[in-house]
Formats: structure tokens, sequence, C-alpha cells
């Protein structure tokens, strides 16, 4: 009998610790067109795998009449569950509980949740909605964040670590998601700023909404600090799952395989007509990626930041590859300083997951202008190079028109250790176009002397012979042969295995 009632007393507190801060809470969180912690973290794990950890933990701050205000679970919601069948970690800050505000026994819970997700080799993914450090607690919440931020260092490169933001991220609290590899952000629901409106206002005099000092338009196509926008949590929470489908759990392991029901040998004769005859015309690099991987699905990433260069997953022949292509279709495909940061950051990412490096090349070179030199094109730009140099994961580049200039030598070339090189015959490898080349060798000499090296220039450079003779250039192939070729390549490096010197780490321009 006395057990019969310690289950009813169980049961009942946990049914409360259930509903955060309660219904009222809950309706206006609803209200405010967002969903709730737990119903967040049931949509995104596979179906009742969701096993929550620490739901009776309790703040201990006794200040500002706090001791009253004791809920149980305090504001996270976290622990562990899967997603297509594999372990992942997961905590998300429940608003309904004084904002979801981080207490220093709340970031204990999200601190256990890193731990673990580390020593099992799985990722952690975070769903945020807060009012940032609790106020009551001062430097205690602040040392929350400080250990949060430890945790998300260590565990970079080895674990993959993820981020959605489903409500306000203010402050020093943007620095966790910063940290990690991937933020999503969900249209008009998700604020990130380091200084809210108010306070811009104070110092900079400047008058701008929430929405456009840092919601999802602004980070996902201005600053680059998320990468993905969903209209919806909803949308939000299913490419969260699609995302790890691309991923291995951890750095010791490969992403997982899917069956491949697409003929690795299709011929794409569309291909052929892709490119076009004029080398001044642009295209759009997609047309290329679609055609050639599984089932023409290209899984894109920041598809609104630096639409210059152009990232994402997709598989070939049912494994995990991560894209870097240059896209002649925005700004002629030219390498600029926010194209730079958004390549090499995911070139690392990759190299970092063990996913093998497809390049995509069609660069006239980088940008120039006082605007790209002052903000730093050289230091920005020396992020590409390194990232390629650096990543021991297969490397293959596929040169489908332009390579010129430092832009060749950065984009994955032979002597930066990429492992298999393709040309289309339309490839033209120099130091930089006819025109531009010819202005400065025959300056001073009339049109038709200048009409009449361009050809010459044109005949000499604008083809992949010269590189394919000095063996630059492994093989030249038919656009409608890319997927074949491709693959084969990547069958051929799948067992590669190189090491660098050892080193502490190294120092990569930032
Ligand atoms: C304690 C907080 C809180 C906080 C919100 N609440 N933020 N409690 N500490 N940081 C409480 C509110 O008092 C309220 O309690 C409930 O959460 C919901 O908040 P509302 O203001 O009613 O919600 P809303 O109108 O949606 O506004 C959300 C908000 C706003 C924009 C986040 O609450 C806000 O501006 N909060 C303060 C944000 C902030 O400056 N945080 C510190 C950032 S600096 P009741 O009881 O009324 O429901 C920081 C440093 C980190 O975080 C450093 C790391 C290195």
């Amino acid at each position: 009998m006395e057990n019969e009632k310690r289950y009813k007393e169980f049961i009942e507190l946990d049914k409360a610790a259930s509903l955060g801060g309660g219904l009222s809470k809950i309706e206006k969180q609803h209200e405010a067109g967002k969903l709730t912690a737990r119903e967040r973290i049931d949509l995104l794990l596979d179906k009742g795998s969701f096993v929550e950890m620490d739901k009776f933990v309790v703040h201990r701050c006794t200040d500002f009449n706090m001791e009253k205000s004791k809920i149980a679970g305090d504001g996270v919601v976290s622990g562990h569950g899967k997603i297509d069948g594999r372990l992942v970690f997961v905590y998300a800050y429940d608003f309904t509980v004084l904002g979801g505000s981080l207490s220093a026994s709340n970031a204990n819970k999200i601190l256990k949740v890193q731990s673990l997700a580390l020593k099992n080799g799985a990722p952690v993914i975070a769903l945020n909605d807060s009012g940032g450090a609790r106020i009551q607690e001062g430097v205690e919440s602040l040392t929350g964040y400080a250990s949060i931020f430890y945790q998300n260092t260590l565990s970079s490169g080895v674990i993959p670590q993820i981020s959605a933001i489903l409500g306000p991220c203010a402050g020093g609290a943007c620095y966790s998601p910063a940290l990690t590899d991937f933020i999503f952000m969900v249209k008009e629901k998700s604020h990130m700023f380091v200084t809210g409106p108010d306070v811009v206002k104070a110092v900079t005099h400047e008058e701008v909404t929430k929405e456009d000092l840092g919601g999802a338009y602004t980070h996902t196509s201005q600053s680059g600090v998320a990468h993905f926008m969903n209209d919806t949590e909803e949308e939000t929470l299913t490419s969260i799952r699609e995302l790890l489908s691309f991923l291995p759990s951890n750095n010791m392991e490969d992403a997982p395989v899917r069956p491949c029901n697409d003929d690795i040998r299709r011929e794409e004769e569309s291909l052929q007509q892709v490119i076009p005859d004029d080398p001044n015309i642009p295209y759009d690099i997609k047309d290329i990626i679609e055609p050639v991987v599984d089932d023409h699905y290209f899984f894109e990433v920041m598809p609104s930041f630096a639409k210059n260069v152009v990232i994402g997953f997709a598989r070939m022949g049912g494994r995990s590859v991560g894209i870097v292509a240059n896209q002649p279709a925005y700004y002629a495909g030219v390498l600029d300083i926010d194209a730079s940061d958004k390549a090499a950051r995911f070139i690392r990412f990759c190299d970092c997951f063990n996913i093998p490096l497809i390049t995509f090349e069609d660069v006239p070179g980088f940008l120039p202008g006082t605007n790209q030199e002052h903000n730093g094109i050289i230091r920005h730009g020396a992020k590409v190079v390194y990232a390629y140099a650096e990543a021991t994961v297969p490397k293959i580049t596929l040169i489908t028109r332009k390579a010129y200039g430092g832009a060749y030598i950065v984009m994955s070339s032979k002597q930066t250790g990429a492992d298999v090189n393709l040309a289309y015959p339309m490839a033209e490898i120099a130091v930089m176009g006819a025109s531009g080349a010819v202005n400065i060798l025959y300056r001073s000499e009339n049109e038709e002397a200048k009409a009449e090296a361009v050809s010459e220039y044109t005949q000499k450079f604008a083809n992949p012979y010269r590189a394919a003779e000095l063996g630059y250039i492994d093989e030249i192939i038919l656009p409608k042969q890319t997927r074949y070729k491709l693959i084969q390549a990547l069958e051929m490096t799948q067992n590669k295995s190189v090491t660098h010197p050892p080193k502490k780490h190294g120092n990569m321009p930032l």
C-alpha cells in the first residue's frame, strides 16, 4: 500500500514536471507561435525514443525571493534519444520557466549531456529559446555559460554539434551556438544578437528592429552566422534530422551509407549542353551538381549567403560527400571574403568528420577592389588554401571552365594536395583571362596586335591540355561522364591515409 502511494506521488510529480512553467505559460508560448521544449524534442527525435534526464533538478538561488519559484527541470529539458535509429543527445531551453534563462543548476544539466555525448561519440543538438543569463543568479549563471562554451570547444571536431535558434538568443549566450557546427533559424521567430535594439540605440543612436538586427534573414544572408532558415519550427526540426543523415556520429566513424538505387554509371546527356559556348555567359553550377549526385538530390548549406560559392552535402554511390563549387551564375563565381569564409569552414567541417570533398571549379579569380583588400581578402582567401591543404579526406577537383590565377591554386589544385584532378575539354587554366593578360602584356600595342595576341593566348591557355601535359590534370572528361568519373575517383581514394607533421595545432589565418 505504501508503495502504491509512492508510485502515485511520483506519477503526479512527474506529470507536474512535464508541464514546465505550467499551463498558462504553455498557452503563452503557443500564442507566441512557438512550441514548447518537449513538443520540439518529440518532433526532433524518433517517436518514443526520448529519455529525459534531470527532470527534477531545481535551482539553488535564494536571492530576490527565488526560493519561491523553484520549478522542476529549471528551464532546460535534456537527455538522449534516437534519430534514424542513431543515438543523439539533446537539450532544449524551456521558455515557460523563467524565460528559459540559464542558471547554475540548468547549466549543469547541459554540461552533463554535453560530456555524455562526447564520451559516447554522439551528436549534440541544442534547441535555444532563452532570455540569457538568469539575472537573479549573477556570476553563477555567467560561469555556467563559460563551462558550456568550454565543452563546445572540446567537442568541436569530435562530435557534430547542431544548434537551432527557436526564440531569443541574446548576449554572450550567442557564443554557444556560434561555437557549434551548424545553426538553424526560423523566419520571424528567432533572434540572435550580442546587444539588442535598445542597447544599439543607446550606444550608436541607430534605430533597428530586432528582425533586422538579428533575425533569420539577416543571419543567413548577411552576417553568415547561421546556415539554414526555415519557415516553421517543424521544418527546422525535420531539416536537422536530414542534415544528420549525411554525417557520422563522431570523428572516428564514417557517415552512414545509404543503399543506392541510382546507377553509378549513369551518363547525363543534358550535361553536355550546360556550359555555354561563350565563356563570358554564366550558367548555374547546380545544373551540373544535381544531375551527377545520387537521385539528383543536393542538400545545400548556407544557400543565401555568399552565393558565389555553393556548398552542401549529397551522396554518390550511397556515400556522403561534401561539395564545394564556384557559382558562375553569381558574380561570375569570383572568390571574395564571404565566399572564402563560407568555403573554408565547410571544408574543415567535412575534414573533421571524414566526408570526402568534391570541388567543382569555375572561378575567374579573387574579387578586386579596395573594399576587399582593406577588409582582408588576403587573410580570408588564405583560409581556403589552408583548409584544403590541411584536409586529409579524399579531395577530388573538377574544373568545369575557368581556373584562373591564385583562385586556381586555392580551389583544391593538385599541388595543394588534391587526389584526383579532372577537367572538361572547355576548361581554361591560366594566370588570367585572355583580354586581361593581353592588356598587361601588350598595353601600348594597337587594337589589331592586341586582337592577335588574344587569339594566341586563348589558343595556348584557354584549354586544359597544358595542365594535362604536366600531370596537373589527371584526366580530361566529357561532361556527360561526370557522375561515374567522380564515383570512380571516390572509390579509388576510399582508403586514403595521410598524416601531417605532428604539432599541437596549426595557426590558420583567421
Ligand atoms: C531571469 C528572465 C530572463 C533572465 C526573461 N526572464 N529573461 N528571468 N533572467 N535573463 C523572465 C521574465 O522575467 C518573464 O518572467 C519570463 O522570463 C518571460 O519573459 P518576458 O519578458 O515576459 O517574455 P518576452 O516578452 O517574450 O521577452 C523575452 C526577452 C526578454 C526578449 C528575452 O525577457 C528579455 O529581454 N530578457 C532579458 C534578456 C537579457 O538581457 N538577458 C541577459 C543577456 S546577457 P515572468 O515571471 O514574468 O513570466 C547574457 C550574458 C551571457 O545572457 C554571458 C555569457 C558569456
